[in-house]
């Protein structure tokens, strides 16, 4: 059965294939660009109110539970991934609440008066906005929920960067990986082109019993114009724009943006 676990839904009878994805995603994670972890870390040291948009399993929420932020709110929508999240929540230190709200950012309200200082999406969480409709909601949103001055900051790989990884990736990646209670399981990793811009992305887990169940990540890759129409239409300004997390400068040919917006106020 294929799932595209964006919107991961049922499970079909025996296996939840959800909980799989969540440990092959948590297991895998790792620190993806060298300085991520430190760059989210400084954004968000001392402040009041931090928001993280689709907190996975907390790899980044949990690197931030000990800086001093009051209250750390992380929305996740999938159930697999929320056991992951109580256990940050568990962790936290040095006076941070952290609550975890499981919806999706469309549905979330935060309590009456409640702004925040930080909003961040990690590593291209834009591609869980699926069309121009729900980006620009999405900006929309996060403007509104953020304090004059506050920052919205987030990661995009350029257009250029996915037809390169797409290159690579046609012919498919085979690797072992160890997922604890199920056992060694085979990966299968694959990218199809389907038109500009747009590819598929293919995971295949197979466990040691031989079920095995794919998954499908429709992505679109985001290019800069559309980014900078969005946070001008909702009062961002552009506070930085690197190539990676260690801070050089971003340029029109860069695989990698990390963007700060900063809400004018
Ligand atoms: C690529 S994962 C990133 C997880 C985590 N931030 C990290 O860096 O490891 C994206 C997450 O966004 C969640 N998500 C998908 N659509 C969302 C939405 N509309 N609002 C909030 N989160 C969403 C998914 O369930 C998934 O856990």
């Amino acid at each position: 059965m294929t799932k595209d676990i964006s919107w991961l839904g049922e499970n079909e009878a025996g296996r939840n294939w959800d909980e799989v994805f969540a440990l092959f995603y948590q297991k895998g994670r790792g620190e993806i660009f060298p300085n991520e972890l430190k760059f989210w870390r400084d954004l968000c040291a001392g402040r009041e109110n931090v928001l993280e948009i689709g907190a996975g399993s907390g790899f980044i929420a949990e690197a931030l539970t000990d800086i001093g932020i009051k209250q750390l709110t992380l929305i996740e929508p999938e159930p697999a991934n929320l056991r992951f999240l109580d256990k940050v929540a568990g962790k936290s230190a040095q006076g941070t609440r952290v609550t975890v709200a499981p919806v999706v950012f469309q549905k979330y309200s935060a309590p009456a008066g409640m702004l925040q200082d930080v909003i961040y999406m990690s590593w291209d969480n834009l591609v869980m906005f699926k069309d121009l409709e729900s980006r620009t909601g999405l900006f929309k949103k996060a403007a509104g929920e953020l304090k004059p001055g506050g920052r919205f900051a987030f990661h995009i790989s350029s257009p250029a960067w996915n037809r390169k990884v797409y290159e690579k990736l046609r012919t498919p990646k085979v690797f072992d990986m160890d997922l604890d209670q199920y056992g060694k399981a085979g990966i299968l990793y694959k990218i199809d082109h389907v038109r500009d811009n747009v590819y598929n992305k293919h995971i295949v887990i197979t466990l040691p019993s031989g079920e095995e169940h794919r998954y499908l990540l429709p992505t679109e890759a985001i290019s800069m114009e559309e980014v900078s129409g969005h946070a001008r239409a909702f009062g961002l300004e552009l506070e930085k724009d690197h190539a990676d997390y260690s801070g050089s400068p971003a340029s029109a040919d860069s695989d990698d943006h990390v963007l700060v917006y900063k809400k004018r106020g």
